[in-house]
């Protein structure tokens, strides 16, 4: 049986504007045609800040780079009198996927469980799968999510990674609890470095590294080190 492909799931947070997003994908392919790596082993997606999606969506397609596109947040309102969101339809030609419930946005943005449940279902209707983010294992997970992350907030940007051994077990206890079939994706200071010791997990089965995305060189050693562990 095939196994799937490991997740890099890069989150560029409200980063960049558009002159570097073109620098990050000229250096990005520069980086892939240097040493490419096998998609069947890492999926890449890269979330961006939605002003930047068309840019880099062009340069995926005329420069046929390896990797798929997600927002970082979706409305949880369809299209019509929503002043200022942004919603699924608009992005489905995009993204593959969106972020939801990321600790950011629950912390500063007060998004509710409730609402999550309407972002939920407003991505999938559209067709974009949602990577539902959970602080611990005991939060709650929509029923159509197929896509879970799991980012301890005391992980995030601050260099003190999860262990692996730890992640892999809130991943497992998490697939218990929800009792079918997803994928758990850890979030928290992944590097280039520590990334290795996820990618051997039983039940991790990707990344979501904030900071080592911005830059090409960190994300492609990222990636390049998922491929070979
Ligand atoms: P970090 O962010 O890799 O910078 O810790 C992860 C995230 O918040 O998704």
């Amino acid at each position: 049986m095939p196994t799937a492909p490991f997740y890099v799931i890069g989150n560029w947070k409200s980063n960049k504007t558009i002159d570097e997003v073109v620098i990050w994908a000229r250096d990005f392919e520069t980086l892939y045609k240097k040493q490419p790596f096998s998609p069947a082993k890492v999926k890449v997606v890269v979330g961006v800040p939605f002003p930047l999606l068309t840019t880099l969506k062009s340069l995926v397609m005329l420069k046929r780079l390896p990797f798929e596109l997600a927002a970082q947040n979706v409305s949880s309102y369809p299209a019509g009198a929503y002043t200022g969101e942004i919603c699924a339809e608009m992005i489905k030609d995009m993204v593959s996927f969106s972020l939801v419930g990321h600790s950011e946005r629950r912390k500063y943005f007060k998004e509710t469980d409730e609402d999550l449940v309407h972002k939920v279902e407003q991505a999938r209707l559209a067709g974009i799968e949602p990577v539902y983010c959970v602080q611990d294992e005991a939060m709650a997970v929509p029923e159509q999510v197929k896509f879970v992350g799991y980012e301890p907030v005391w992980a995030i940007g601050t260099g003190k990674a999860e262990t692996a051994e730890n992640a892999n077990q809130v991943a497992g206890n998490i697939k218990k609890r929800l009792n079918r079939a997803v994928t758990v994706i850890y979030g928290g200071s992944v590097t280039a470095d520590n990334v290795n010791t996820y990618v051997k997990m039983e039940h991790i089965g990707g990344v979501l590294p904030g900071g080592a995305s911005l830059k090409p060189d960190t994300f492609y050693n990222l990636i390049l080190n998922a491929a070979t562990s």
